[in-house]
């Protein structure tokens, strides 16, 4: 199948409007939305044809970074639909980077969408809140925010995404109700980077080669850290790095590590700290702005031997 993409034109709508239709068959709504979207002079629509027959779509539509120093204009890629009989041949990533490559040529700095991380991380999509821009709706579930950036994207364009009226006239940002909990629960069960890079700057803190060295250390403490100590002492982030540095331990085994999203820039790390009797360690580790990850609390509570109390 001899697949090309071309600009969408006025003569295409009732084929688009029939191929959202199909593709988005639990989702009519957003047939409606696309044809608003096509309405708008900041739009733009690709279709991807084959043998003379619409069998693919993608849009994008101006938004906003609302960074610091001014609004940013940057891209929004929805809708993405191919035919569901002319699926899984590469025509919907033909599409993503046919739009990703017209957003360069437009200027943008970058392009967002929501969508699923199993699909777009293969296309080169990460996580928005990788570069300090967050979702214009917490409804959006944090790994679902994604963003692709451009050759203009400077690291001080951070802040929210604002999306265009049409996306909020349709209620057509983020999910609601069963559908959201369905999807958190599914990208909560799914690899999570942020949750490997939170273990893996769990693990380096009981390294000793780390725990001795102070600059080490300090990477990894956020400014506020404060942990509550099995001893039952409250140590701020200056008393445990000079404690560290003053007796960093030798080498520490740690069991049943599981960590746990609490938000798009929070992750809890618990573990139990093998030893005679062991302790049950606790951190909660918060992203940046920086889009580094810190530790900011942690808790160490002796192990129980005996009966349980609560
Ligand atoms: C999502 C969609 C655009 C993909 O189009 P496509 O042409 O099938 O995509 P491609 O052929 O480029 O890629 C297909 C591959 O992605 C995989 N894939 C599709 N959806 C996926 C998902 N949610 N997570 C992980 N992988 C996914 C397929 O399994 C396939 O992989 P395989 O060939 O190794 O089996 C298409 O399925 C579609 O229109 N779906 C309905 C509308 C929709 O959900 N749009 C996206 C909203 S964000």
């Amino acid at each position: 199948m001899a697949v090309t993409i071309r600009d969408q034109n006025d003569a295409d709508a009732d084929a688009v409007a029939a191929l959202i239709g199909v593709a988005f068959a639990d989702e009519p709504a957003v047939v409606g939305l696309e044809a608003d979207l096509a309405r708008r002079s900041d739009s733009h629509g690709f279709v991807a044809v084959a043998d003379g027959v619409v069998v693919g779509h993608v849009r994008l539509t101006r938004g906003w970074i609302d960074a610091d120093e001014r609004m940013v204009e940057a891209l929004v890629l929805s809708p993405l639909s191919v035919h569901p009989e002319r699926q899984r041949r590469g025509v919907g990533s033909a599409l993503v980077a046919h739009a990703v490559g017209a957003a360069e040529l437009l200027g943008a700095p970058a392009v967002f969408l929501e969508g699923d991380p199993g699909y777009y991380g293969r296309l080169g999509w990460r996580p928005a809140s990788d570069v300090g821009v967050s979702a214009p709706s917490r409804r959006i579930p944090g790994p679902a925010f994604q963003v692709v950036t451009l050759a203009g994207f400077r690291p001080w364009m951070r802040g929210r995404l604002v999306y265009p009226e049409t996306f909020w006239t349709h209620d057509a940002v983020g999910l609601r109700g069963a559908v959201r909990a369905e999807v958190e629960e599914a990208l909560d069960r799914s690899d999570d980077p942020s949750a490997g890079a939170a273990s893996a700057g769990e693990l380096a803190l009981l390294d000793p080669h780390v725990r001795g060295d102070r600059a080490g250390v300090d990477a990894l403490l956020a400014s506020e850290f404060v942990e509550f100590g099995s001893s039952g002492r409250v140590l701020g982030r200056v008393e445990i790095i000079d404690a560290l540095e003053a007796d960093p331990g030798g080498a520490r085994h740690v069991a049943d590590l599981s960590t746990r999203r609490l938000g798009a820039d929070a992750v809890l790390v618990t573990y139990t700290l093998v030893g005679e009797p062991g302790s049950l360690r606790s951190s909660v580790w918060v992203r940046g702005d920086d889009a580094q990850w810190r530790l900011l609390f942690h808790q160490g509570t002796p192990r129980a031997t005996g009966t349980v109390t609560p």
